[in-house]
């Protein structure tokens, strides 16, 4: 299979196809056309990415007033092609006519070769340019549900469940590791519900000290302690006819968790140091990105709580499993920040695709887009290269395993690794990307003590 790209050459004149044919078939895949049908034909059975058109064609072919019509032509059927016009006079008007027409350069006979090599190969380079652009652009124009980006099927599966549980009043708890998006799919369900006009009030249970989280979420009367100068509303009462968000709820202290419970059983609550009972009407989701099955089997946090919160589970996917978000991502903040910070970048390269792909983002999106940040604070160039994402020098074998058998166990376990997250955590699919049957892949699971990357499906079947 060859890799040089293709090259076609419409000319009338046997001496250029010689000479062409003598310069550049080591770098080009020369296709040769002496008239107008052939080149269309070609044109459109081949779609070449460069074209060398004599127009001295169409003055012998055809007795046409539109010697440039031709060329609008071809550029019609291949638009992407670069298209190099040879004229053989120096009519400044015909020169402009052509370049208006679409050429991508326009050279004059005699064709001197070592100009057109350099033409040729800028020529290349462009189209493979606007050709990665082009296939980036198509894989951002996808999914978007409710400011969150992402089409993998994880995704639309998560989509999905918000869209059937938003509208409703249940519950929910938002379960996911750091940095998946937990905060912006409640707010997506919140938008989804007939509170949307409500407040959306948020508390992260974790970074409050517990000290202050019961004043933070109750409020609390004047004089109920020393500094309390005047009464306040806690978060509870302001997110009255709304929604409360209650993120980290797995940092909630176990004092806190009983008084919680009993407001989220009577819907009443009453403020520090006060006596009077408030009625409180909001939908409560709690997030989480700690295992509480694990927290109530150790006694931190109450299975009674648990459930009430838990009506409904989402369980939001980590990246890993779902990489064909991660171009979508990366470019979706590439040109929030390029905007932001006024630099004049157009994408990433393919190889840095490829190495945001081959990432295992333990800080999920969030770790992406700081990395993305960075990388748009770095960039010189239009163009994210592998060098501007600064990730650390490449996986290399453990050292100490220094057995062959134990690195190439290392590295097949990577692989695996790799092929599930690729596929979205798909057997079939990683199979058939490494080339192996699914039960083979089972073993290899097995053999590796691989678990599958749990799918928000499979999730949302087990809570059931
Ligand atoms: N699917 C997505 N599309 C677009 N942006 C996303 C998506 N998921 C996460 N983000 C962005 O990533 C960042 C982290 O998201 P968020 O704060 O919702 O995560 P989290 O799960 O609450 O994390 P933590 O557990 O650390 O609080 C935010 O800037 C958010 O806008
Ligand atoms: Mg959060």
């Amino acid at each position: 299979m060859t890799t040089r790209p293709t090259l076609l050459l419409v000319t009338p004149d046997a001496a250029i196809c010689d000479q062409m044919r003598w310069a550049f078939t080591s770098d080009y895949e020369l296709f040769e056309v002496s008239d107008r049908t052939a080149a269309l034909l070609h044109v459109r059975q081949a779609t070449p990415p460069v074209v060398v058109l004599d127009l001295r064609l169409l003055s012998t072919d055809v007795s046409t007033t539109e010697p440039l019509a031709f060329l609008q032509e071809l550029l019609r059927l291949n638009p992407n092609a670069k298209v190099i016009v040879i004229l053989d006079n120096s009519d400044q008007a015909t020169i402009i006519a052509a370049f208006e027409s679409g050429a991508y350069d326009v050279l004059e006979l005699p064709v001197k070769l070592d100009v057109l090599k350099v033409v040729l190969q800028r020529a290349t380079y462009l189209f493979n340019l606007e050709r990665e652009k082009r296939a980036i652009r198509e894989q951002a124009v996808a999914t978007e549900f409710e400011g969150l980006v992402g089409k993998s099927e994880p995704m639309q599966n998560l989509y999905s469940m918000i869209r059937r549980v938003g509208p409703t009043d249940v519950p929910v708890l938002i379960t996911g590791e750091s940095g998946t998006g937990k905060e912006l799919v409640a707010r997506a369900l919140h938008r989804l519900s007939a509170r949307k006009e409500a407040p959306f009030i948020a508390i992260n249970c974790g970074a409050i000290p517990e000290t202050l989280l019961e004043s933070e979420l109750f409020g609390y009367e004047k004089g109920s302690f020393t500094g309390a100068t005047q009464q306040k509303k806690g978060r509870i009462e302001s997110a009255q006819g709304g929604t409360l968000f209650l993120d980290e709820i797995g940092d909630i202290p176990l004092n806190l968790q009983v008084k919680l419970l009993r407001f989220l059983q009577d819907h009443e609550m009453h403020r520090l140091g006060g006596r009077e009972n408030i009625k409180v009407d909001v939908r409560v989701f709690a997030a989480t990105n700690v295992d509480l099955q694990a927290a109530i089997n150790g006694g931190r946090f109450r299975e009674d709580l648990f459930y009430r919160l838990s009506v409904l589970t989402i369980p939001i996917p980590c990246l890993r499993v779902r990489g064909s978000d991660i171009p979508l991502l990366a470019n979706m903040f590439l040109m929030k920040f390029a905007s932001v910070h006024k630099k004049p970048l157009k994408g990433f390269t393919l190889q840095a695709i490829e190495l945001l792909r081959a990432h295992h983002w333990p800080g999920n999106v969030r770790e992406l887009e700081s990395r993305v940040l960075r990388a748009v604070v770095m960039a010189e160039g239009k163009y994210i290269t592998p060098e501007t994402l600064g990730f650390p020098a490449s996986f290399s074998v453990e050292p100490d395993s220094p057995t062959l058998r134990g690195a190439r166990d290392i590295r097949e376990k990577e692989i695996v690794q790799r092929a599930l997250e690729k596929a979205d955590g798909n057997v079939s699919k990683a199979a058939v990307e490494l080339g192996i049957s699914r039960p083979t892949l089972y073993q290899l699971l097995a053999r590796y003590r691989l678990r599958l990357p749990k799918r928000t499906d499979e999730l949302e079947n087990q809570e059931t």
